[in-house]
């Protein structure tokens, strides 16, 4: 399973990038509001710039045109833009709609443009020029992914942790979902999100999510183990008393 980071925040991306762990970033809105951007392009930008990573940008209008202008306009900021649309009827057409429009990554504006080794990577594949894919957001139900999926959509994305917090069974949902996906023998990525604990990425992955996107502050959490802490500790203090001079001991 992918390790997605789900955040807006630089320094996060920074810090979560330097494991060589991340896969991908997944914003939303509130991600953005709470990292303070107010321009979002230049932001993406180093995003990419920092991560290298595909990174899902979510619309911030419910009018399909609107929605789809917005998609076709973040997919020009970088090869990377992946377009993050609502699960709703009109969020299913703005789906249909992005992922049938050929949208090339100018990727203008952006600082890092001058001999940026990314679009270079994406030049030599001619993929500068593509249908830029589809993070369809807000999933609940298995339906919303079957319709998502069937708009267009390539990755599905069930808020795992918002279901268990109503009283229902999220990582249920991402077994469903993987499930069907299996039946059918349908492309489409599952990327669990909002996953609230260390128990969650476990059973996701075990669930079949072929991604989890998670805050950096669990992605911290994951790595940790007392039992690692006091093994390494006493593997340093081994070593370094094996290079003492004898007549330390
Ligand atoms: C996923 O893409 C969303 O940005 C995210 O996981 C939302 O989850 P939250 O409930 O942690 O805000």
């Amino acid at each position: 399973m992918e390790i997605y980071l789900d955040t807006a925040n630089l320094d996060e991306v920074r810090a979560a990038a330097a494991w060589g762990v991340l896969r991908g970033l997944t914003t939303n809105p509130s991600h953005v509001a709470k990292a303070g951007v107010r321009q979002l392009r230049p932001h993406i930008q180093e995003m990419c710039w920092i991560a290298d990573v595909p990174i899902s940008v979510e619309v911030t209008t419910t009018d399909v045109d609107e929605m789809v202008e917005q998609g076709v306009a973040y997919a020009r900021w970088s090869p990377h833009v992946v377009v993050k649309l609502p699960t709703i009827p009109a969020g299913l057409s703005a789906m249909a709609r992005v992922t049938r429009t050929p949208v090339t990554a100018s990727c203008d504006g952006c600082t890092h443009i001058e001999g940026c080794p990314i679009r270079a990577r994406f030049a030599a594949r001619d993929a500068l020029t593509r249908v830029a894919e589809v993070n369809a957001t807000l999933i609940f139900t298995p339906n919303q992914a079957i319709l998502a999926l069937a708009a267009g959509a390539g990755y599905v994305s069930p808020f795992v942790g918002r279901l268990d917090a109503v009283g229902e069974d999220g990582v249920a949902l991402v077994a469903d979902i993987a499930a069907i996906l299996r039946a059918h023998d349908q492309p489409g990525k599952i990327i669990a999100a909002a996953m609230r604990h260390p128990a969650h990425v476990t059973a996701v992955a075990k669930a079949g999510a072929h991604i989890a996107t998670m805050a950096y502050a669990l992605l911290t959490q994951i790595v940790e183990h007392p039992l690692t802490e006091r093994g390494l500790a006493e593997f340093m203090a081994d070593y370094a008393r094996s290079q003492r001079p004898a007549s330390d001991d």
